[in-house]
C-alpha cells in the first residue's frame, strides 16, 4: 500500500470510529461559585505558553498532508478555519514530503493561507535535526512537534519495530533547531516519568496525547489480518497524563489532547494543568462532514462557551482557570492516589 493510500485510510478510519462524546473527563467536577464577582467582558482567552503566544487555548492539532490532492484540500480548510478563529495550527507527520518532494504542497497551503497565525511542524521521533530544519522551513513554522506513537507502530502491519534512540535524536533536535520543541503522544497518553525524561532532553513542551479519543489501535487493528486487540484498551486517559505531567515540580507547559470535543472538558483540561487544548479527531469530523463554515461556527462556539464556563468559575484569565477548585473522583482519584499525588490541592484552592 502506498504512503498516501495509508493516510486517507487514517482519516477514513478515524471518521468511522469515532464514538460518541469521550467520558474520561467525568471524573472532575467544578465546585460552583454563586458570587464570581465577574462580568462576561472581563474573560480573556489568550496564553503564553513557552514562546508560543497565543489568542486562544484551543488549537487544531497534527492531522494530515502528504496523501495528495485530498490531505492538501483538508490542510488548506484547516489552516482558513485556523486563521479565521485566530487558532494555532499542526500539520501531519512531513516525513512523506521529506522523501517526496512532490508532496511538499500538501503542507506548504497551511503557509500560505495564514500568513501570520501560530503553524506547527510535524515529524516522527526517527527524524535527524536535518529532517526537523526541513520540516520547519518548510511551512515557517512557530514550533515544531515530535509524535512518539510506539503503539501505532505496533498496530501497523508496515509500521516500525525499532525504538531504539528515539530520546538521544529528540536531545539532538532540541538542541539543533531555533523554534520550540514539543514532544507529543498520538492518543496513548504520558505518565510523569515520561515527561521527566522530555524535560531532561530538551522538549520546550509536552502534549501528553492521551486515551479517551482517536484511538490508532483501534485504526491500525481495522487495517490488519489478525489483530492485536489487547491494545485497543491501552494507555493513560487524557486526564490522568495531564494531571501525572502536572505533578512534576519543574512545571513544563503541558498541551492536554486526546479525546476533546467540548468546551466543558476543554475547561477542565486547562483547570488541572494543561495550558492548552489540542482537538484532531473532533475538528476532522465536522469539516469533512459539514464542511469549512460549520468548523469556523464550532471552533468560534468553543471560545463563547469556554468565556461563559470561565465566567461562572470567576476566571479572568487563563492563568485563573488553573486555580479554579476542582473535585477528582473515581478511577482518576484511584489512580492517583496509587501513584502517590495528591488531589486535594486542587479541592482546596481558590481564584485570587
Ligand atoms: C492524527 N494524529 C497525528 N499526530 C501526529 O503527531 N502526526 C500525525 O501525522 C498524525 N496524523 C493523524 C491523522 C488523523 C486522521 C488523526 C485523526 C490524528 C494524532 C492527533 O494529532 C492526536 O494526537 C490524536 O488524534 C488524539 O486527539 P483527538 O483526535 O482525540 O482529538
Amino acid at each position: 500500500m502506498s504512503r498516501s493510500e495509508r493516510k486517507w485510510d487514517h482519516i477514513r478510519f478515524a471518521l468511522e470510529n469515532r464514538q460518541n462524546r469521550s467520558t474520561v473527563f467525568d471524573d472532575i467536577k467544578f465546585i460552583h461559585q454563586s458570587l464570581p464577582n465577574i462580568n462576561v467582558s472581563d474573560v480573556r482567552l489568550n496564553y503564553l505558553i513557552g514562546e508560543l503566544s497565543l489568542s486562544s487555548p484551543i488549537f487544531i492539532n497534527a492531522m494530515t498532508g502528504g496523501g495528495g490532492e485530498k490531505t492538501y484540500q483538508i490542510n488548506k480548510q484547516l489552516a482558513i478555519a485556523a486563521k479565521h478563529t485566530g487558532v494555532a495550527m499542526a500539520v501531519g507527520s512531513q516525513m512523506s514530503a521529506i522523501k517526496d518532494q512532490t508532496e511538499r504542497y500538501t503542507y506548504e497551503i497551511v503557509r500560505k493561507e495564514n500568513p501570520t497565525g501560530i503553524v506547527i511542524a510535524n515529524l516522527g521521533s526517527e527524524a535527524t535535526v536535518e529532517n526537523a530544519k526541513l520540516a520547519i522551513d518548510m511551512i515557517g513554522a512557530n514550533a515544531l512537534q515530535i509524535h512518539l506513537n510506539v503503539i501505532q507502530e505496533l498496530t501497523m502491519p508496515e509500521g516500525d519495530r525499532d525504538f531504539f534512540g528515539s530520546l538521544n535524536r529528540i536531545t539532538e533536535i532540541a538542541n539543533g533547531v531555533d523554534v520550540p520543541v514539543i514532544v507529543k503522544e498520538v492518543g496513548f497518553g504520558m505518565s510523569k516519568e515520561t515527561v521527566e525524561s522530555l524535560i531532561s532532553a530538551g522538549a520546550a513542551i509536552v502534549d501528553v496525547g492521551g486515551s479517551g479519543g482517536t484511538n490508532f489501535a483501534e485504526i491500525e487493528n481495522k487495517r490488519r489480518k489478525q489483530s492485536l486487540p489487547f491494545f485497543n484498551n491501552w494507555g493513560i486517559s487524557t486526564p490522568i497524563s495531564i494531571l501525572e505531567a502536572a505533578s512534576i515540580p519543574n512545571n513544563i507547559p503541558i498541551i492536554g489532547s486526546g479525546g476533546f470535543s467540548s468546551s466543558i472538558d476543554i475547561a477542565k483540561g486547562l483547570a488541572i494543568g494543561a495550558s492548552a487544548i489540542g482537538l484532531a479527531g473532533f475538528f476532522l469530523q465536522i469539516l469533512v462532514q459539514d464542511g469549512l463554515d460549520a468548523l469556523i461556527e464550532e471552533i468560534n462556539t468553543l471560545h463563547s462557551e469556554l468565556t461563559m464556563i470561565m465566567t461562572a468559575l470567576g476566571a479572568k484569565s487563563i492563568s485563573d482557570l488553573k486555580h479554579a477548585p476542582v473535585i477528582i473522583s473515581g478511577e482518576t482519584y484511584h489512580w492517583l492516589t496509587q501513584r502517590g499525588i495528591d488531589t486535594k490541592q486542587f479541592s482546596q484552592r481558590k481564584i485570587k
